[in-house]
């Protein structure tokens, strides 16, 4: 099965495709993680890379398109994927296309997770990562059990470098300029799925299982 995440920052695009992979036992393609990942390496991607993240932009589309297109070709991919973050572009989206098209391997559905700009807001800035296992916490409703360390592993919890409140706002204006015509996209393809996910994380699971229950 091979769906593509749409929303907000802070929509809960990663929260739901670690729930969604670890029921389907498919992998989750976070191109934000695979950037961070590059940039803590310092490999000239990650250098690039960083200079537009830390700004709220977008990487460039030929940059984006080449990094997924190879992470598609990895063996476990070939059993489905969960894709967070990417396409963000209606290029990228055309360029995911054809090349799932080729593969005769077509999106079985696009889900799209719909929160306001004050709660996009607010996540984020409450949020922490552990840059290990790349679970999220949040210092108002989900903290860890020990202060600032990671339940899973006990690694120290990190902000990411675009969550300051300025940063967020530019991300938030990026995503209506350039993302939010993929709604148009792939509704035109009948392959969207909306959710309302301002409720609390595990009722935005069920309706998330709800509105795939008939690709699942
Ligand atoms: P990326 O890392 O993909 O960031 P994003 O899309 O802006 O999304 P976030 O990771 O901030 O939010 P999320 O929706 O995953 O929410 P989460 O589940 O963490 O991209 C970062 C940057 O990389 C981009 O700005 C760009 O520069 C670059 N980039 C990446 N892909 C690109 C592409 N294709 N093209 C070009 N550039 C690209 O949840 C957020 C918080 O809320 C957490 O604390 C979580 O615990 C909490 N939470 C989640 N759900 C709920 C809920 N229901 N109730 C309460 N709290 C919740």
């Amino acid at each position: 099965m091979r769906f593509v995440f749409l929303g907000l920052p802070g929509a809960g695009k990663g929260t739901q495709a670690r729930v969604l992979s670890e029921r389907l036992g498919i992998p989750q393609l976070s191109t934000g993680d695979t950037l961070r990942e590059a940039v803590q390496a310092g490999t000239p991607l990650g250098i690039e890379a960083r200079t537009y993240m830390d700004r709220g932009e977008y990487v460039p589309d030929v940059v984006m398109v080449r990094m997924v297109n190879e992470r598609l070709q990895e063996p476990d991919a070939s059993k489905g994927f969960i894709l967070d973050g990417f396409p963000r572009t209606v290029p990228q989206a055309r360029a995911l296309e054809e090349v799932l098209t080729q593969a005769h391997t077509p999106l079985d559905a696009v889900v799209q997770f719909r929160i306001g700009d004050a709660t996009a807001i607010r996540r984020i800035i409450g949020r922490s990562t552990c840059p290990a296992c790349k679970r999220t916490y949040h210092e108002e409703w989900s903290r860890p059990l020990d202060d600032q360390k990671c339940d899973a592993d006990g690694e120290p919890l990190e902000k990411r470098s675009d969550e300051d409140a300025l940063t967020v706002k530019r991300r938030l204006a990026v995503y209506r300029e350039q993302t939010q015509p993929l709604e148009a996209f792939y509704a035109e393809r009948e392959l969207l799925r909306s959710v309302d996910a301002e409720a609390p994380m595990a009722d935005v699971s069920a309706r998330m299982f709800d509105v795939l229950r008939d690709v699942l």
